[in-house]
């Protein structure tokens, strides 16, 4: 079985590469992984294919998004068959395959946000990165030089996600706090929410953005039931951090994962490293697993010492 998980298409903030770190302090066994900002779910995926656990709960607050990872996974040749005839319509679309885009951009933003429609718009839109507009339309524009990913390739990844998730995944497309309520004793809960640079604001990057301090709060309820969790919350580039700590008083270990070089300051020729913050909560604290290898790419850092700042 290859060591890579598998994924549906690139997304903002994926943890894919992150994963295999991530899952160095999950325990090897355990009920249940609820992932309530789940994105394009690459820590369900990669804990699926090392078989850590056999249920999963995955949630984001952006309903297509949820909606193709459900069909990827309960019916996958269904959206296949529907991605592949949308993906080949832009070679034969009148005005050429950027005009048929903002064709399927236009529609998806009147109210038809099939999953088929969803994934093109990621897999072809410009950086692979998904911008929404104050009036909360997906308004990022096409890749000039990529056709999006190609049918062939996207049926390899759908179906290998599908075979690891099929049967075993609850969707949902929730607010967080309301996923948050269904948690028991046993889970394991993943949160990723958008940065903190963004908190508190209309988040461009994703639909919806989250407060500090309620997250905090509903953090300190998790620890109130016995609920184990790991939050990825901000970092570091270079010298400068983002992000505020959460708070000392939620018990939680802090590490610095290694996330490789900012792709912006190797366009400024500094080649600054980027750091991810891990949290983890007290009751797993026990399980971390090191490697010999992962000695080389782990910087940690005592929790609450490194000066922060807020930023945005
Ligand atoms: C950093 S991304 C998660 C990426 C994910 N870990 C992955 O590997 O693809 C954060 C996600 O949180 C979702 N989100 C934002 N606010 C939310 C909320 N209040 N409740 C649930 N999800 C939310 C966004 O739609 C976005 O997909």
């Amino acid at each position: 079985m290859s060591t890579t998980a598998p994924h549906i298409v690139q997304y903002q903030g994926s943890k894919r590469v992150l994963a295999p770190q991530i899952l160095m302090y999950m325990p090897q066994k355990f009920d249940r992984l609820v992932e309530p900002f789940c994105g394009m779910a690459a820590v369900s995926i990669a804990v699926a294919q090392k078989r850590y656990a056999n249920r999963f709960l995955i949630n984001d607050i952006n309903t297509p998004l949820v909606n193709i990872l459900k069909k990827s996974i309960e019916a996958p040749d269904e959206l296949l068959a529907d991605y592949e005839a949308l993906w080949k319509g832009q070679f034969s679309f009148e005005g050429g395959s950027l005009a048929h885009y903002n064709y399927v951009r236009d529609c998806f933003n009147e109210g038809c946000q099939t999953p088929e429609n969803m994934l093109y718009l990621l897999a072809r839109c410009a950086k692979g990165s998904v911008r929404y507009g104050r009036n909360g339309n997906f308004n990022q524009s096409p890749d000039k030089r990529r056709f999006g990913t190609n049918p062939d390739t996207l049926s390899r990844n759908v179906h290998a996600v599908s075979s690891l998730l099929y049967g075993k995944t609850e969707f949902y497309s929730l607010d967080y706090r309301e996923i948050l309520k269904m948690t028991k004793k046993g889970d394991v809960v993943y949160m990723d929410p958008p940065y903190q640079g963004v908190s508190n604001v209309r988040d461009c990057r994703y639909v919806s953005g989250v407060s500090f301090d309620e997250f905090s709060q509903s953090v300190e309820e998790l620890n109130s039931k016995g609920v184990n969790f790991i939050i990825s919350y901000d970092g570091k580039c270079g010298e400068k951090e983002y992000g505020e700590d959460l708070p000392a008083e939620l018990g939680c270990k802090k590490v610095m994962l290694k996330a490789g070089f900012s792709s912006q300051s190797i366009l400024l020729g500094k080649k600054e490293i980027t750091y991810e913050a891990l949290y983890i909560s007290k009751g797993l604290q026990s399980y971390e697993r090191k490697q010999v290898e992962q000695l080389s790419i782990f910087d940690e850092l005592s929790y609450g010492t490194a000066a922060t700042k807020r930023i945005g």
